[in-house]
C-alpha cells in the first residue's frame, strides 16, 4: 500500500514447489528436500525471488502431506529437519526466500492430539477438535459437506459423537475456538521462523473459524448425492463453515509473531468475491498477502480477464498474490486450450500477471510451457479421484518435473510415484530448453529479468487501466522513483472473435519494447501492434 514501508515480498516473484514431484535425490521415486536444495540454483537462475514448498511434515499422506501428524518434524521420505534448515540456508546463499506450508485448519487423524481426543469426551485434547452430538435422527449434526465428497462429519462410534472435517475423514478440523489450539500454533510458527524460514503459506486460511451455532449452510441448487465433490460443495452458500469474522484475529496474532522475524504470511484464501478476499489483507495487521484465485477461473475471454483483474487491482493489488497455476487446479496452458496454443496464452497471461502490482506466482513446470500430464485412469493417486469414481482428481497437474531429456527425466533414477504423462516429450525438459532462444524456459527467464529491471513494475506507485473495451487489456504503472519511466503491460486476447491478425493499440506516449511473450510485436511511436495471444512490457520514453 502507498506510504507503507516496503517489505521484502513487495515486488517479488513466487514459485510453487510441489515436494513429491519436484526432484528425487535418493531414487525412491518421490521428491525430497535434498532434491529441492540441489535444484535451487535453477530457480535462482530463472529469476524467481521466493520459493513456496508444499508440506513435508510427518504425515500418513492421505492427502499427500496436507494431513500433518507432527507440525515440527519432517517426513522421513522427504528428509530431516536438518535437510529443511539446509534448504533454507542454501536458498539464502542464492538470494532466495523460502516459504513453508502450514496446515492449521486440520491435522491428520494420526496426530497425537487426535489419537488422544478419540479416547473419550474427557480426553485432554478432546476439545482440540470439533465434536457435536448427532442430529435427532442420528445423522450428522448439520448439512455441511466435505470438499472431498460426502458429509463433513464422521461418527466416532466409541463416544457417540461426530467430528467435523472439511476435507477427508483423515483430516479432522481443529477447533480454533479453543485457546490451547491457538497457543500451540503460535509456538509452531514461531519455531519455524526461528529455524530461518521466511514466511508461511497458510492452507485453507479462510476456514479456520466456524459458525458458533453450527447452522446449516443455505442450499443454492439441488445436486445429486452422486455428483462430483466440487459440484456438491459449490451447491451450498458457505456462510457458516468458512470466512467468519473472527478468523482475522488469528492472523493479527500471527502478524505480531512474524514481525519479530521479518517473516511473511501468505494466505490460501479461496474466496472469489473480491470484497471478501480483501478483508484478509486490508488493515495491514493480518495476512501480508492473499492469493487471488480468481486468476485461475478466467477463461480466455478478454472481458472476463479485464473485469476480474481490474476489480482486484483496484481493490488493492499490492497485497495480492497472482497464481498462474497451483497443485490443485488445471495448468494455465490446459485451461487456455492446451498444446502450443495453450502454452502461448499461458505465457501471455503470466506476462500480464507480472505487470500487476503484487506477487505473481508460477507453479513448477509453468516455465517449461507444460500443460497437464496425460494419465491413465488406473494411475490415480489423489484422494478426490480415488474415492469418488469418475471425479477428476488433481494428479494431471502433479506429474513430476522434467529436468533432463533422459529416462526418468532427471526427476528420479527409480520409478516415479506418479507417471510423467503420455504427452511428455524429451524436448520439453529444462535442460533441453536451456539456452535455446524462444523456448518457453528462456522466454520466462527474459520475462522475469525484464520485470526485475523495470522500476515501475518492481517498485510501483500507482497504476491505471488504459483500455475499457477492445481485444487489448493494458495497465500503466508508475514507478515510485520518479526519475524512472512508466511501463505499460498490454495483452491481446484473441478470443473466438476470429481475429488472426495483430491488434493495434495506441500508447499514451511513445515507447520502447522491453519484453514480448512471442515474436512479431511492433512499436512505432505511440502505435503498438500486438499479434494474437501475445503480451508485452513497453517502457514509455516521455
Ligand atoms: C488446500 C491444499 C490442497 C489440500 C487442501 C486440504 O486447498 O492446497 O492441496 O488438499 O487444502 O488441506
Amino acid at each position: 500500500m502507498n506510504g507503507d514501508p516496503v517489505n521484502w515480498w513487495h515486488g517479488a516473484v513466487g514459485y510453487e514447489v510441489y515436494v513429491r514431484s519436484f526432484a528425487d535425490s535418493d531414487g525412491d521415486g518421490i521428491g525430497d528436500l535434498r532434491g529441492i536444495r540441489d535444484r535451487l540454483p535453477y530457480l535462482a537462475g530463472l529469476g524467481v525471488d521466493l520459493v513456496w514448498v508444499t508440506p513435508f511434515y510427518p504425515s500418513p499422506q492421505a492427502d499427500h502431506g496436507y494431513d500433518v501428524s507432527d507440525y515440527l518434524g519432517v517426513e522421513p521420505t522427504y528428509g530431516s529437519v536438518d535437510d529443511a534448515t539446509a534448504l533454507i540456508e542454501r536458498a539464502h546463499e542464492l538470494g532466495l526466500r523460502v516459504v513453508f506450508d502450514l496446515v492449521p485448519n486440520h491435522s491428520s487423524s494420526q496426530h497425537p492430539w487426535f489419537l488422544d481426543a478419540l479416547i473419550g469426551r474427557d480426553a485432554e485434547h478432546r476439545d482440540f477438535y470439533v465434536w457435536r452430538d448427532p442430529a435427532p435422527d442420528g445423522g450428522p449434526p448439520n448439512n455441511w459437506v466435505s470438499n472431498f465428497g460426502g458429509p463433513a462429519w464422521t461418527l466416532d462410534e466409541r463416544s457417540g459423537q461426530y467430528y467435523m472435517h472439511l476435507f477427508l475423514p483423515e483430516q479432522p478440523d481443529l477447533n480454533w475456538a479453543n485457546d490451547r489450539v491457538r497457543t500451540a500454533f503460535a509456538d509452531i510458527i514461531d519455531t519455524w521462523f526461528a529455524r530461518g524460514v521466511d514466511g508461511i503459506r497458510i492452507d485453507v486460511a479462510h476456514a479456520l473459524v466456524k459458525d458458533e451455532q453450527f447452522r446449516d449452510n443455505p442450499l443454492l441448487v439441488e445436486v445429486a448425492a452422486s455428483s462430483a465433490p466440487g459440484d456438491r460443495f459449490k451447491a451450498f452458500d458457505h456462510v457458516h463453515d468458512q470466512d467468519q469474522e473472527g478468523v482475522l484475529d488469528i492472523y493479527r496474532e500471527w502478524n505480531r509473531i512474524a514481525a519479530k522475524h521479518d517473516a511473511m504470511l501468505l494466505g490460501e484464501v479461496y474466496l472469489l468475491q473480491t470484497e471478501r478476499l480483501r478483508r484478509y489483507v486490508a488493515d495491514g495487521d493480518g495476512l501480508h498477502l492473499a492469493f487471488a484465485f480468481a486468476t485461475l477461473h478466467t477463461t480466455w475471454d478478454v472481458d472476463e480477464i479485464r473485469t476480474t483483474l481490474g476489480g482486484l487491482v483496484e481493490a488493492g493489488g499490492d497485497d495480492f498474490a497472482w497464481p498462474l497455476g497451483s497443485h490443485d487446479d488445471p495448468r494455465a496452458a490446459t485451461r487456455f486450450g492446451g498444446g502450443e496454443v495453450g502454452a502461448r496464452r499461458a505465457r501471455a497471461y503470466l506476462t500480464l500477471l507480472c505487470g500487476l502490482p503484487g506477487v505473481p506466482f508460477l507453479y513448477q513446470g509453468d516455465e517449461l510451457g507444460l500443460d497437464d500430464g496425460d494419465l491413465a485412469d488406473d494411475s490415480a493417486q489423489d484422494p478426490i479421484a480415488v474415492r469418488n469414481p469418475g471425479a477428476a482428481g488433481r494428479d494431471p497437474v502433479r506429474t513430476p518435473m522434467l529436468w533432463e531429456a533422459v529416462e526418468g527425466f532427471g526427476f528420479t533414477t527409480g520409478t516415479p510415484w506418479l507417471p510423467f504423462g503420455a504427452n511428455r516429450r524429451p524436448e520439453q525438459a529444462a535442460a533441453a530448453q536451456q539456452g535455446v532462444p524462444g523456448s518457453p524456459l528462456e522466454r520466462t527467464r527474459d520475462l522475469l529479468r525484464a520485470r526485475r529491471e523495470l522500476p515501475a513494475l518492481r517498485k510501483g506507485a500507482g497504476s491505471q487501466w488504459l483500455a475499457d473495451t477492445g481485444p487489448v487489456i493494458a495497465l500503466r504503472r508508475h514507478p515510485e522513483d520518479t526519475s524512472a519511466a512508466d511501463v505499460v503491460t498490454a495483452l491481446h486476447v484473441a478470443d473466438g472473435t476470429g481475429a488472426t491478425g495483430p491488434a493495434s493499440f495506441r500508447l499514451p506516449a511513445p515507447g520502447r519494447l522491453v519484453y514480448a511473450s512471442d515474436d512479431g510485436v511492433e512499436v512505432d511511436g505511440t502505435t503498438l501492434r500486438l499479434p494474437p495471444d501475445t503480451a508485452v512490457f513497453v517502457e514509455l520514453t516521455s
